[in-house]
């Protein structure tokens, strides 16, 4: 007999996404994204959230089986994204999930939303190592987490942000240096022509007193903001650039330190690196410099896999499936603030 084929859906915040997995393997995809329907508002509007994934998420399904070659009664199993995230948003998901699996008689499994970011990685570079150190740094995210199985083992939770995101704080000094949302690619392109040492910018809780797995980016935040003023009170043009990577810099650092640091505590010898500021070339490239200094190998899914993807969810699903866990009832619920 065949493996089973997983849909995932994913719905918990500005992405609608549908993904196929089976034994471990991608065999399509597709999203689509309202970020546009948000970006005169400097951020996600969860209620246009929740009508673009009413509006989307059949034919994104539609076409993620088309991207496989598959038609609807191939699917095996239905895994969707029940938390955390934006109620409105993740309700929709969970419906249509509920609709497909209820309909084709298949199992339903409730997934994690970072259980699916950490995931995204094995459809890229296959089985996890067990133990392995994931740093999940994204516009509502930035924790380190220790990882075992993640079909069996609940994710310890090490550290996170005490108070924005690390994409939060991108997302929020680029508007403040008058780039485009979302900030963060915004950030790296601009950084591209800029000075990374140009602007002196804190490195926060790096300290020898410092919970070394907790990150704040307020205070980076509050310094770009504070050397961007400046600028403006004097009249003078903002070298955004120089900004930028120092920027980029700053957050960079911070959390390729810790990570890496993290793995040395705990005796772990694989870094991975995922969610949407995975995609931050400097973050990237520090993380790569550092982990091959320390010995450690490093992993980051490929950049369609480490923003908000149905790929992800399918990918945690297929674990479950083959590991034999429970499916969620019917009238399973979705968990906006989910904890680990
Ligand atoms: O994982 P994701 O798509 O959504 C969640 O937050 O769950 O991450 C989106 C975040 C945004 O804050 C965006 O600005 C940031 O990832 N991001 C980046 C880059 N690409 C996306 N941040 C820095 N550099 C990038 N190249
Ligand atoms: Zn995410």
């Amino acid at each position: 007999a065949r493996s089973p084929v997983v849909l995932g859906i994913e719905s918990s915040c500005d992405e609608t996404g549908a993904g196929l997995v089976r034994d471990g393997r991608l065999l399509g995809h597709a999203v689509a994204s309202s970020m546009d329907e948000h970006a005169r508002f400097g951020g996600v509007v969860p209620e246009i959230a929740a009508r673009a994934h009413v509006h989307a998420a059949a034919p994104v399904v539609r076409a993620a089986l088309d991207d496989a070659g598959l038609a609807m009664s191939d699917i095996d199993a239905v895994a969707v994204t029940t938390g955390p995230g934006l109620s409105g948003a993740l309700q929709v998901g969970v419906a249509a999930a509920k609709g497909i699996a209820y309909s084709l008689g298949v199992p339903l499994y409730g997934v994690h939303h970072l259980a699916g970011h950490v995931a995204a990685d094995t459809l890229e570079h296959g089985p996890l190592p067990n133990p392995c150190m994931v740093l999940i740094v994204s516009g509502g995210h930035t924790s380190l987490l220790l990882v075992r199985d993640l079909a069996r083992d609940p994710i310890v939770h090490l550290g996170d942000t005490l108070d924005d995101a690390a994409g939060e704080c991108f997302d929020k000094v680029a508007r403040v240096f008058g780039l485009p949302y979302p900030g963060g690619p915004a950030v790296d392109r601009a950084a591209r022509e800029g000075d990374p040492r140009a602007v002196p910018l804190p490195r926060p809780l790096t300290g020898p007193r410092d919970d070394p797995y907790a990150f704040s980016f307020s205070g980076l935040k509050t310094a770009a903001a504070r050397w961007a003023e400046q600028h403006r009170q004097a009249g003078r043009p903002l070298p955004v650039a120089d900004g930028a990577a120092s920027l980029q810099e700053a957050v960079a650092d911070v959390l390729t330190r810790k990570a890496v640091r993290a793995c040395a505590d705990h005796g772990v010898g694989t870094l991975v690196v995922v969610g949407g500021v995975a995609a931050n070339s400097r973050v990237r490239a520090l993380a790569r410099e550092r982990c091959d200094a320390a010995g450690i190998e490093l992993r980051v899914p490929p950049l369609r896999l480490c923003t908000d993807n149905g790929a992800m969810i399918a990918a945690v699903g297929d674990l479950l499936v083959r590991a034999g866990a429970e499916p969620a009832p019917l009238d399973v619920s979705v968990d906006p603030s989910a904890p680990l």
